[in-house]
């Protein structure tokens, strides 16, 4: 959601400020600040909009080497500049930013206006600093941890102090903070993609830890004062590619990234021979699978739509009962936790606090929990402890397209491991092992000649309403596809299962409906044709994504989208491709932000 980048060492801490903003920018772009420990005081500048409109107010920056900085995704208060981080208290001694949300705000604000601050903010953010200041006694420590001892709710956090120049306060709590360790001076950020421009050695700090971080390097210790044992990790991985190789946005970047993704995702996990597959993280023999008697997905957004497809596909081809969880409602639903059933977290970021919530519940529950997640060593992953990553590479765009499809073949690959043990023999296995390993090329093939996108985009962009329609695994894509659509074009769409749009939104259909049907050739193409006819009957204009060769879907349709001809499993995978054009494609003629969409941020770490 926001960002937070700090740094001290021995550089001008400005510029690398700068350049951690730009990189985190893409989880929070309303508004932007930066703070200085100069030796005359605290260098504050804020500015609303993007990172690039910060640089005209930093004129004659002092040089200094400590700071810290902030992109901002509101939660409380408008995008104005004074609820731009960081917040200062009213002596002007002490700079705070600040992710997450304050929950009991209103009675700690009470409380401090009855001893005279005067708030000049509406962020719960700005009780942090008056708070620091409210048991500062010569102690900044002390002052910190009484301080967010007071404080119910969620944060990740960075103040500093004008009286000590030589260290920054950081703490977490259910908002991530890494901790970066370079050569003379150390880095704290809310993503590792703005601390690989300076080091790979990190430590992850844990809920309810706090850090004194210098130069030097870092002193953890838990709120209460006890002494954390912390271990030094590497980042690997694609971090801080923040490039977008020649294409115009990082969306279509990504779109195109897809052949690579998945096959990074299969890479060294498919076996031809026994037609199964590896995914050594999960740490299961087939002894532990064939006791698995249910699978629940939990996710939220894109990453719940690739749930769904891998539960459908968990349900055909191992024949075990699954299904998928929006992760927000699972968490406070109560839920019943079998030790027989699997569970899954499926989260690109591996941060979503609402996905991070209900893995929590089910672990309490003694559920056995997996992350199939892309930000390698992100809360998720680290929480459930065991799992897979589908290796997608650093995903930039807000509007998530490579995750998904990588989602998606990690959930196949476990698939084809279930069902191996289960019920499907070792040609049958064969089969799909052989055909995963040719999703890659089928993208490529796809992507090289996407058919008449800008004819669907022409009709989709004057639409005062569209609707996806789907049946069966691509019932999901078609959520998958409207999300897109609203998200980067903001086209407003809704998907529906298409045998169940006549209960209802067939109301909506008249002729100048667009309605996007991805109709693959599988067991309900002829259910979907049938669907297609009735609302065809009705004037709506009809964009089909169907098999190539089709002639009757190809016939039926006022844009007809041909995708190449694969297995019913590997289908949302391919389909879902037109749809990611479709709607980065209406964004560009909307003249939106495609890779910032308004009000949208790329981790929601906020309930
Ligand atoms: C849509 C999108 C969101 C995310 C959702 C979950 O394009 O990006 O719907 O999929 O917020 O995020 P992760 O996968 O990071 O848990």
């Amino acid at each position: 959601m926001c960002g937070i980048i700090t740094y001290i060492g021995n550089q001008n801490a400005l510029p690398r400020l700068v350049d951690g903003l730009r990189r985190l920018e893409y989880r929070g772009y309303d508004s932007a600040g930066v703070a200085l420990l100069t030796k005359d005081g605290l260098w504050v500048r804020k500015a609303v909009g993007r990172v690039e409109a910060l640089s005209p107010e930093l004129i004659d920056p002092p040089e200094t080497t400590i700071g810290i900085a902030h992109t901002r995704w509101a939660t409380h208060g408008g995008v104005t500049e004074p609820n731009a981080h960081p917040h200062i208290d009213t002596d002007g001694n002490i700079a705070v930013v600040h992710n997450g949300i304050i929950e009991n705000m209103d009675a700690l604000k009470k409380q401090l206006e009855g001893e005279g601050v005067v708030f000049r903010s509406e962020t719960d953010t700005e009780i942090l600093p008056h708070l620091m200041n409210y048991f500062y006694r010569g102690d900044p420590l002390k002052a910190f941890t009484t301080a967010l001892k007071q404080v119910r709710g969620t944060y990740g956090c960075a103040a500093i102090f004008k009286e000590h120049p030589d260290r920054i306060f950081v703490a977490r709590n259910g908002s991530p903070l890494v901790i970066g360790l370079g050569e003379g001076e150390t880095v704290v950020a809310s993503d590792p993609q703005a601390i690989v421009a300076h080091t790979r050695r990190v430590v992850y700090l844990e809920d309810r830890e706090i850090a004194v971080v210098t130069r030097d390097g870092v002193d953890v210790m838990r709120l209460d004062g006890t002494a954390v044992e912390t271990s030094v990790e590497l980042i690997d991985g694609d971090y801080g590619v923040a490039d977008r190789r020649g294409f115009p946005h990082f969306m279509l970047k990504e779109i195109h990234e897809q052949p690579e993704s998945i096959e990074r995702c299969l890479r060294g996990r498919l076996d031809l021979n026994q037609g199964n597959a590896r995914l050594g993280g999960l740490n299961m023999s087939p002894r532990d699978l064939i006791g698995v008697n249910r699978v629940i997905n939990v996710a939220c957004g894109t990453a719940y739509h690739a749930g769904m497809v891998g539960a459908q596909a968990i349900e055909a081809m191992a024949r075990v009962p699954a299904r998928a969880e929006v992760a927000s409602e699972y968490r406070y639903r109560h839920p019943i936790v079998h030790p027989d059933t699997l569970f899954f977290a499926v989260s690109q970021s591996g941060e979503t606090a609402d996905t991070k919530g209900a893995v929590e519940e089910i672990l309490l529950k003694g559920g056995q929990m997996m992350g199939v997640v892309n930000v390698v060593g992100s809360t998720i992953a680290r929480t459930c402890g065991r799992g897979t990553y589908i290796h997608a590479g650093p995903e930039v765009s807000v509007a998530s397209t490579k995750a998904f499809t990588s989602q998606v073949t990690g959930l196949l690959l476990f698939t084809l491991m279930l069902a191996r043990t289960k019920n499907l023999s070792v040609i049958e296995g064969q089969e799909v092992a052989k055909n995963l390993q040719a999703l890659p090329g089928l993208v490529q093939r796809y992507l090289a000649n996407p058919g008449p996108i800008d004819d669907a985009v022409e009709r989709l962009i004057h639409a005062r309403y569209a609707l996806f329609l789907g049946r069966g695994l691509s019932f999901p894509v078609a959520l998958e596809g409207a999300l897109k659509l609203k998200e980067v074009a903001y086209v407003p769409c809704e998907a529906y299962p298409a045998g169940e749009m006549k209960h209802g939104p067939i109301a909506m259909i008249d002729e100048e409906t667009p309605v996007v049907a991805i109709v693959p050739n599988d067991s309900q193409r002829e259910k979907a044709l049938s669907n297609l006819k009735e609302v065809e009957a009705r004037g709506a204009k009809l964009i089909i994504i169907h098999t190539e060769g089709d002639k009757e879907l190809e016939e039926l349709a006022t844009v007809s989208l041909p995708i190449p001809a694969c297995p019913w499993y590997c289908s949302p995978i391919i389909s879902v491709l037109p749809l990611q054009l479709l709607a980065y494609r209406a964004g560009v003629a909307l003249g939106r932000d495609i890779d910032k969409p308004r009000n949208l941020a790329k981790s929601v770490t906020v309930e």
